[in-house]
């Protein structure tokens, strides 16, 4: 085993339960973590079953009833110190995100950083959950409202981003006062493993346990019982569409609230006059940074006619340069896809793209003579936007280009996907892109000039509309979503006068 995998606490075989102490034997079978870069095994993991899972939610449900009546300026200290005791290991937990999912290096590292990041908000926030006060219509009354924690905030994470993702909500519920339990996709449990260590140390040192849990296991049992649990308020959960439109269904017949971050189809939108080196390495890096697995990944290029030829040459040659191979190493811009199952996905896709008309420009297959069966080409597909596969997420390196006469055109075609995540405008142009930031222009969660679509900062509530789910993580306002507000109003007077003046047997 490579010596910073071990640095983080990973043995050849681990509990996949933990609540502060990792539960010795549980009962839900073995996995066995691949490294997609060689296909070899790193390491085994016994899953959580039933009873785990019971002792585990036992644990957080006890640490609930302290830690909700904790001073938040004190719960956010003890995520001031996960905060720190992240920075020490930032290194090896960014490399261990590269072995397991196969994102390149400093991309592993700069999701360790977003994880820093969340929690020094978090840090902050912690003194800043603040309520309203209102002006109430009675006299000798005041009105106001305060935020309560939730209880016990179950996040759902998926491979692609299987450590920041976590954080976005277990910082905030954190300091919220709510208690954690997370359930990471069972493509990546090594990672959760090693975080949960840097928990366990930073809640040992505290005197405190169920505050940060894990629960590894099958989506089917695992995933299954957390959604359906009563004792579940809040159900935050990564992943596609389907897998949402299942969950809510589930959270929703119980009347449980849920955070969704579910498929993107985002589009980078270039019009005349616009900085095209900026925009070819802006759709470089959202097409084919993290081998186009991020929810926020570039799917859409779409090109106002005048500069369309320019940026499809210049991007081009752009991809010619990617240097594809391990992720570990210097130099490499893309590594494999997370599994062979995402590689067949891929080439399932570009059959039905080619029936369908799509031009293949570059790509287009997978790669042989690798370490494993998981190294993909970055692909580019030129098609008219009615393209039937243009309306889906796939989760691969695969950019369609389109072409449109005016910006109009091409922001109506922005919004004609089911998906609603992250979008962005490159122009030079105050009308184009007030346009594109108006009531009629992106339908987005995200809309930016002149970045890309991936690579959002934490200070900003993330998340989007339509298919993608509606949920908000991580910055602005969205620790709202994991507490609950109470309207108080007080009578402090002698009299008992009703609200709208009635009078009532008087
Ligand atoms: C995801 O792909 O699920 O904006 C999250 C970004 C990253 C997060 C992506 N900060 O691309």
């Amino acid at each position: 085993m490579l010596d910073f995998v071990k640095e983080l606490g990973i043995k050849e075989v681990n509990s996949g339960a933990c609540y502060g102490k990792w539960i010795e034997n549980p009962s839900g079978g073995e996995l066995v973590s691949y490294s997609p870069i060689d296909g070899e095994p790193i390491a085994t993991i016994i899953q959580a079953g039933e009873d785990d899972y019971e002792q585990v939610m036992a644990a957080a449900e006890k640490a609930f009833v302290t830690w909700r009546m904790t001073p938040a300026p004190k719960r956010g200290e003890i995520v001031r110190q996960l905060g720190l005791e992240l920075r020490k290991y930032t290194e090896q937990l960014g490399k261990l995100v590269t072995l397991e999912m196969g994102k390149i290096k400093p991309e592993g590292i700069g999701e360790v950083q977003e994880m820093i990041d969340i929690c020094d908000f978090a840090v902050g926030l912690s003194r800043m959950m603040y309520g309203k006060a209102m002006h109430s219509e009675r006299p000798q009354h005041r009105m106001y409202e305060q935020w309560h924690p939730l209880g016990i905030v179950g996040t759902i994470s998926a491979f692609n981003f299987p450590v920041a993702v976590w954080s976005w909500n277990a910082a905030i519920a954190t300091v919220c006062g709510d208690v954690n339990v997370w359930k990471p996709s069972s493509q990546t449990p090594l990672t959760a493993i090693a975080v949960q260590n840097i928990c366990n140390r930073v809640m040992e040192r505290n005197g405190l346990e169920g505050v940060f849990c894990l629960t590894i296991g099958k989506g089917r049992e695992v995933g299954e019982r957390l959604v359906n649990d009563p004792r579940v308020p809040l159900i935050s959960a990564t992943g596609s569409t389907p897998m949402g439109q299942r969950l809510a269904q589930k959270v929703g017949a119980r009347l449980g609230n849920t955070i969704l971050e579910l498929g993107g189809n985002n589009a980078v939108l270039v019009t005349e006059g616009a900085n095209l080196d900026n925009a070819v390495r802006a759709v470089l890096f959202g097409a084919v940074g993290t081998a186009g697995q991020r929810c926020t990944s570039t799917r859409r290029l779409i090109l106002h006619k005048p500069v369309a030829e320019e940026v499809t040459r210049r991007l081009l040659d752009a991809y010619k340069q990617v240097r594809i191979g391990d992720p570990l190493a210097d130099g490499t811009v893309m590594g494999p896809l997370v599994n062979r199952g995402g590689v067949d996905d891929m080439m399932n896709a570009l059959v039905k793209i080619k029936e369908q008309g799509g031009e293949v420009l570059c790509g287009g297959d997978e790669l042989k003579d690798m370490p494993s069966d998981c190294y993909v080409q970055p692909t580019i597909v030129k098609c008219g936007h009615d393209l039937p596969m243009v309306q889906e997420e796939t989760f691969a390196p695969v950019l369609y280009i389109v072409e449109a006469d005016t910006v109009d055109e091409m922001i109506q075609m922005n919004n004609a996907v089911p998906q609603g995540l992250s979008s962005a405008m490159f122009t030079d142009s105050v009308t184009y892109g007030e346009s594109w930031l108006s009531h009629a222009g992106s339908d987005c969660g995200i809309a930016n000039i002149n970045i890309g679509t991936s690579g959002a900062e934490i200070g900003g509530a993330f998340g989007g509309e339509k298919e993608t789910g509606g949920g908000r993580e991580a910055g602005s306002d969205s620790w709202k979503a994991y507490m609950r507000r109470q309207t108080c109003t007080i009578n402090w007077g002698d009299e008992l006068p009703l609200a709208q003046g009635i009078k009532f047997g008087d």
